[in-house]
């Protein structure tokens, strides 16, 4: 290339052409909330920029970022995008994540026609029928610890004594795993979500997968009751899950069990007590807690990040997303795309925010929506029924919740009542 072609030469050729302004800073993905119930601010400029955007990862890599609702239905039902962790080009938003990937994750990582033949043996269990009938259940569990926090008195910490042992409690009772070990896998899944450190990471994960496989051998000899037990002894058309097989469905529903439904617990109630019209409105009676619940899933959208990657060229919104291109849905823009939702910035019981993506779209959908739907149903409503006098026991400002790079919720919730 000679010289006069460049740039700056041209531009000392015509000095009166004037400098095209320069591009907008690429915004980074993930970063953390300002306020922990609205997207970060930094991420308006990709709101402006069309439902097709990009974003560099904490690696420099740049990504596309979905945030228009209507293509992130198409996208995520779209056969072309693979969740395949180990494919190349799959968009990781940490070096932590990027590690923990490096060992295969049930359903979540794998793409079909294995990842319907491991969602057939799963299904069964999380239908709305299975999950109604355990709607007492989660009432007790909910009553007992509503009770010890009353018998203790105020101030409470909320999200160890309410938030996190309700989901906690409810999915080792569905899959038969002992809640008196419940210290030691809450620790190791808040490690494997939170880090610190690569290496922390992978001792966890080590560590749950081996308390997992011998629950398993022993369940073989002995069996008890829930979904493992099942799994283990029930008829199945596909054959039987093998161990690694059952190890790796155990990881990923005690996990997603737990976590997620306890950070909606507790940013739900934080963000409650921030709303007092909507939470008398609830109160009340005029609204119903399902209600709530459906506009609470979309206005706080937790699991805000899915990641996908092209297994080929897709043409959508005038663009070509190349085959190998790494995509992530940003839900927490998506749900307040105003083409699908009026007013998003407003936590309105009036709206019908039944098609907001929450639980994702397409056949990774959420395996446990009725399960957290029923959990959050009856946790908030029985929470504000019993202590109708709750509220912050700190000011706002100072309660820590989670940063970006992971499923968003409060860290504590100091409550008196
Ligand atoms: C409010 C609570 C919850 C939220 C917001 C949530 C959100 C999500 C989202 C967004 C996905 C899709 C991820 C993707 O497409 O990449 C997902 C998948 C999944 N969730 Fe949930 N989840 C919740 C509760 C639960 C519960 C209680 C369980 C469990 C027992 C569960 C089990 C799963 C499983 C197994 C998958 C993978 C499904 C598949 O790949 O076929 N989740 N969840």
């Amino acid at each position: 290339m000679t010289e006069s072609t460049t740039e700056p030469a041209r531009q000392d050729l015509h000095p009166h052409t004037p400098t095209p302004p320069p591009a907008p800073a690429p915004v980074s993905f993930p970063q953390d909330r300002g306020c922990p119930y609205h997207p970060p601010t930094a991420y308006e400029p990709l709101r402006e920029a069309g439902p097709l955007g990009r974003v560099t990862l904490y690696d420099g890599r740049t990504v596309r970022v979905v945030t228009g609702h209507a293509l992130a239905r198409d996208l995520l039902a779209d056969p072309r995008l693979s969740s395949d962790r180990d494919r190349a080009g799959f968009p990781a938003t940490s070096e932590r994540l990027a590690k923990v990937r490096a060992r295969r994750v049930a359903l979540l990582g794998v793409d079909d026609p294995e990842h319907n033949t491991q969602r057939r043996m799963l299904i069964p269990n999380f239908s709305l029928k299975r999950i109604s009938a355990l709607r007492p259940q989660i009432q007790q569990t909910v009553d007992r610890l509503l009770d010890a926090m009353e018998r203790q008195g105020p101030p409470a910490e909320l999200v160890g004594a309410f938030a996190l042992p309700v989901p906690s409690m409810v999915i080792c009772a569905l899959l038969g795993v002992p809640y008196a070990d419940h210290e030691f896998f809450e620790e190791r899944s808040r490690i494997l979500l939170r880090g610190p450190g690569v290496t922390d990471v992978e001792r966890a994960r080590d560590e749950l997968e081996t308390y997992l496989g011998d629950l398993i051998d022993r369940k073989r000899r002995e069996p008890g009751d829930g979904l493992l037990d099942e799994l283990i002894h029930r008829e199945h058309p596909d054959g039987p899950p093998d161990r690694d097989q059952l190890i790796a469905f155990a990881v990923i529903l005690l996990i997603a069990g737990h976590e997620t439904t306890a950070n909606m617990i507790s940013l739900g109630t934080f963000t409650l007590l921030r709303h007092p019209e909507q939470l008398d409105a609830l109160r009340s009676g005029r609204t119903t807690t399902a209600v709530a619940v459906e506009e609470l899933l979309r206005y706080l959208s937790i699991a805000d990040g899915l990641l996908r990657v092209a297994r080929e060229d897709i043409e959508v919104a005038g663009e070509t997303i190349r085959a190998g291109e790494g995509l992530i849905f940003s839900t927490s823009l998506v749900n307040r795309d105003e083409s699908a939702f009026a007013e998003p910035e407003a936590l309105d019981w009036d709206r019908s925010a039944r098609h907001h993506l929450a639980f994702g779209f397409g056949i990774h959908q959420c395996l446990g929506q009725n399960l957290a739907r029923a959990e959050l149903e009856i946790a908030l409503h029985t929470l504000f029924e019993r202590l109708p006098g709750l509220r912050l026991a700190a000011p706002a400002e100072e309660i820590p919740f989670k940063p970006g790079d992971t499923i968003q919720g409060m860290l504590e919730l100091p409550v008196a009542w």
